[in-house]
């Protein structure tokens, strides 16, 4: 084992059991979306979220919400602020008890984008001190397999692997297991199929790529559900509103809804 990869080997603290990463390997499966629907969806269900925006280059979990924060990360790794005072609150306007904290990113900050290896060590126990105060830590991370997706994504709680029905989007989160695993035997990795044309379709990607894993890596990831393509979701991402307030009913939002379920039940 290199010295680098040992470097990441987790510290155990059991905080780390509140987080959950949402990567993929491919961009534009749906990773952001997913991260605040469900995000929204837990807080539903009373839980206290936090929503991390790891994606250091390109973030927009903000935009997505139409949030304006007045700090953020870039604030936070300047030092001109600490974590837990760069949160902005989203607030569920339909159901009032609702609503999550938002950690924004910055897009195009080069202090962001150039993160070296500590600091992006640090950024990550920062964020495993922050569960402290919620049930529930996201992380929204960028596409991709190098350092920063990675270093961010090795903690000791839940992975959900976007994937969607296309085969560049299966080899390559394929890549994020196989790598997430090499680092880490015991990673709980979970797939999530997203923008499945039906149930059918969303179980068939599913079988693929844990097939993949189970014959290549000795590992069936669970699967931990399947959201339809719908065209409620990019309606409500122009809107910049959670699509859990702007069409609830639809069948990706109750997709969501199961997501959650799942998630608290285990
Ligand atoms: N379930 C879905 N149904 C329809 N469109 C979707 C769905 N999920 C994601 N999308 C579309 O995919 C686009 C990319 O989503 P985004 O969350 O920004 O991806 P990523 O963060 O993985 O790059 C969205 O703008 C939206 O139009
Ligand atoms: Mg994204």
């Amino acid at each position: 084992m290199t010295a680098s990869v040992s470097a990441l080997r987790p510290v155990p603290n059991p905080l780390e059991k509140r987080l959950i990463t949402i990567a993929s390997g491919k961009g534009g499966v749906g990773k952001t979306w997913l991260a605040i629907s469900l995000a929204h969806a837990l807080s539903r269900r009373g839980r206290a979220v936090l929503l991390f925006d790891g994606d250091l280059g390109l973030a927009n979990v903000d935009i997505q919400l139409g949030l304006s924060p007045t700090t953020d990360l870039a604030d936070v790794m300047s030092g001109r602020a600490q974590l837990a005072n760069a949160v902005t609150r989203y607030d569920d306007e339909a159901a009032r008890s609702a609503g999550f904290d938002v950690i924004a990113g910055r897009s195009g900050a080069g202090s962001l984008i150039g993160m070296g290896r500590d600091a992006l060590i640090g950024l990550r126990q920062n964020l495993v001190a922050s569960a402290e105060r919620y049930d529930d830590v996201l992380l929204d991370l960028g596409a991709g397999i190098e350092q920063p997706v990675a270093i961010l994504a090795h903690h000791g709680g839940r992975c959900l692997v976007v994937v969607t029905p296309e085969p560049t989007a299966i080899t390559d989160a394929y890549a994020f297991i196989k790598l997430r695993r090499m680092r880490d035997a015991t990673a709980d990795i979970r797939i999530v199929v997203n923008q499945a044309s039906t149930r059918r379709e969303g179980e068939q990607t599913y079988e693929t790529l844990s097939k993949a894993c189970a014959s290549f890596l000795k590992f069936t990831p669970a699967l931990a559900g399947i959201i339809r393509r719908d065209t409620k979701v990019k309606d409500a991402i122009r809107a910049q509103t959670s699509l859990l307030v702007r069409h609830p009913e639809c069948p990706a939002a109750q997709d969501v809804e199961a997501l959650a379920a799942n998630l608290i039940k285990n």
